[in-house]
């Protein structure tokens, strides 16, 4: 069976294909080379997906005949900071990179959000393409353009809409992925399904288990990919329907940040998040009673948290910290019914009615 994928992102001038398929980091050299003739690549990655992959991915560019260099970075949220971009800025600079090179971010979230950030910003912007290695960045991260470091004061506080030249999707990755981190990648698969797909969320409703997952990694992937691009076309620069991409993230974040981005993964804390809003919704009669239970049983499926221990005044604290909230308003993101989350603003003033 032939389970190969291909979705095109449409962005006028801006747009790009994204590729699913098992073995497709063996052939990014001659996709690359259908793209454009680049000079020099710069592959941006971690020290531990490096280990794995990178003296592949060089491969199959070196066979095309082009100039590879190669940029580690340490592993972890930790990485994604200016000094941390700074010294890419130097190494690119080292390398004499020009504006007709191309970098590869191959990595996870941070890699992909640090390595298009640096390319946005370099030269004030050259082309780049993102390999993601991780279900959350598969599915999530390394699509719609969304790039950034963090500051000391927050996650994402400083970047752009950058939008990557391409996507290469290689669920045979996904093996190499510790356990959590697969759960972690799962949360966020769930809410495409609760916000926009319900064949989605009840296929995760029928698998069995993590070998399932990956099993049907294509199909997976697809699904969270289509929701996203519809959500990225409509809603380029995040100004509207694409806020509710954000179901589960208002509380999710909160928890991340009163955590310090140490005790939970960001998919935890959007699971938290998910059954925490849910259940608020519920209560206001928002939501058909039932659901966040049955959200529940879905997440504890795939061992993510459901609740906090977090008192109400530590989750506030943490809200109105969010870069997401537009002066007074807050946008949260509610579900209608599974298949369907829509954007329910409230006033800052009045969100301790809601978080309760
Ligand atoms: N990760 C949410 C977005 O791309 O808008």
């Amino acid at each position: 069976m032939n389970r190969e994928k291909e979705i095109f992102i449409d962005l006028k001038e801006r747009s790009y294909k994204i590729e699913i398929k098992r073995g497709l980091l063996e052939e990014i050299g001659k996709k690359i080379k259908k793209i454009k003739e680049y000079n020099k690549i710069v592959i941006i990655t971690d020290e531990n997906v490096g280990k794995f992959y990178l003296d592949r991915l060089t491969k199959t560019l070196r066979e095309e005949n082009f100039l590879v260099y190669d940029i580690i970075i340490p592993a972890g949220e930790k990485s994604k900071n200016l000094y941390e971009a700074e010294k890419v800025y130097n190494d690119l600079a080292l390398y004499k990179i020009t504006r007709g090179d191309l970098i590869i971010t191959l990595g996870g979230g941070v890699v992909g959000d640090l390595g298009g950030f640096v390319a946005s910003t370099f030269l004030r912007g050259i082309d780049f393409i993102q390999v993601p290695t991780s279900l959350l960045s598969q599915i999530d991260s390394s699509i719609g353009g969304k790039v950034a470091v963090d500051l000391p004061s927050g996650k994402n506080m400083v970047g752009s809409f950058y939008q990557p030249k391409g996507v290469f999707i290689d669920p045979e990755l996904l093996k190499t992925l510790p356990t959590r981190y697969l759960h972690d990648g799962l949360g966020e698969t769930i809410k495409c399904g609760l916000i926009r797909d319900k064949k989605l969320f009840e296929l995760f409703e029928n698998i069995k288990g993590d070998s399932e997952v990956l099993e049907r990694a294509e199909e997976i992937i697809f699904g969270c990919c289509m929701v996203k691009k519809v959500m990225v076309e409509n809603d380029e620069f995040d100004r509207g329907d694409r806020m509710i991409l954000n179901f589960g993230h208002t509380i999710g974040h909160s928890i991340e940040k009163n955590y310090n981005y140490e005790t939970y993964t960001h998919g935890e804390c959007v699971s938290i998040g998910m059954c925490e809003i849910t259940k608020i919704s519920e209560k206001l009669g928002l939501t058909p009673k039932g659901t966040a239970d049955r959200i529940k049983i879905l997440l504890e499926k795939f061992s993510l948290p459901t609740t906090t221990t977090l008192s109400k005044e530590k989750i506030l604290e943490g809200i109105s910290s969010d870069k997401k909230n537009f002066g007074n308003k807050i946008n949260l993101i509610i579900l209608k019914d599974i298949g369907n989350g829509e954007i329910f603003k409230i006033d800052s003033k009045d969100l301790e009615k809601y978080i309760v």
